[in-house]
């Protein structure tokens, strides 16, 4: 099983300005990929085509064989509620909710709510912000919030995660928490992790390092053990 990009370019704007130039990458099943490169680079844009968010202006992305342009609104909607947990450089919790209700978001809008308890309070535990579950956003820590993002990413158990500057916001500390919890989760279930980001600390602690300059893919390299 994989995510395969091929022939892959993306342009924006009536000027067509290239940003993904003639790209190809394959990514299998229980990879930790990070993507690094500079502001601008196209690491964003290169996470989105392979999460599905978006689509490239030729070429394909190939998901388990099925090319992801045919599937339709609905079909991609249901891969990613099923297959993808997402978790970006701002967190994006729901204000009015508490921690645990933002973890357990999804699972209540599929009637899961009661059954993902445990587990929501398990991932809470684990990211050691259990004590925060009836805080709201606004009362907790960056870090706090992020981990509370992370959990909320989990609690479907994804295939995939797409990390977008995941560590972005928050300090070395916070930043190598979330981090270890990334190694941690991709170890322990084997969970795709794509990984973007321009820290090349938080870059070289995926199993896969690829590096993309000006929309080209410029060095892609795999370590042994992650
Ligand atoms: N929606 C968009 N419309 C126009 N230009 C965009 C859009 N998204 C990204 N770009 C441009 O594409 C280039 C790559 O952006 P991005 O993928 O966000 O880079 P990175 O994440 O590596 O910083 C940049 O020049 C950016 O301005
Ligand atoms: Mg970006």
């Amino acid at each position: 099983m994989t995510i395969v990009a091929r022939h892959v370019i993306k342009e924006f704007g009536s000027s067509h300005t290239r940003v993904l130039h003639d790209l190809d990458v394959t990514i299998a099943d229980g990879e930790f990929v990070s993507i690094s490169g500079r502001s601008g680079a196209g690491k964003s844009t290169l996470l989105y085509l392979l999460s599905t968010l978006d689509h490239p202006n030729h070429g394909e992305i190939i998901i388990d064989g099925e090319t992801v342009r045919a599937l339709s609104v609905r079909a991609l909607h249901a891969f990613r509620c099923r297959h993808v947990g997402f978790i970006f450089q701002f967190h994006y919790l729901l204000p009015e909710l508490t921690a645990l209700e933002n973890v357990l978001l999804a699972p209540r809008n599929v009637g899961l709510l009661e059954e993902k308890r445990p587990q929501a309070m398990a991932l809470l535990e684990q990211f050691d912000i259990v004590g925060e579950k009836d805080k709201f956003p606004a009362q907790m820590s960056g870090g706090q919030q992020q981990r509370v993002a992370i959990a909320r990413a989990l609690i479907m158990n994804p295939r995939y995660i797409f990390a977008d500057e995941p560590t972005g916001n928050l300090d070395t500390v916070n930043g190598m928490k979330v981090m270890q919890i990334l190694q941690e989760v991709h170890r322990r279930d084997r969970t795709t992790i794509i990984l973007v980001t321009h820290e090349p600390d938080y870059a070289a602690m995926a199993s896969r390092e690829i590096d993309l300059c000006d929309g080209r893919l410029v060095s892609d390299v795999r370590r042994g053990v992650s």
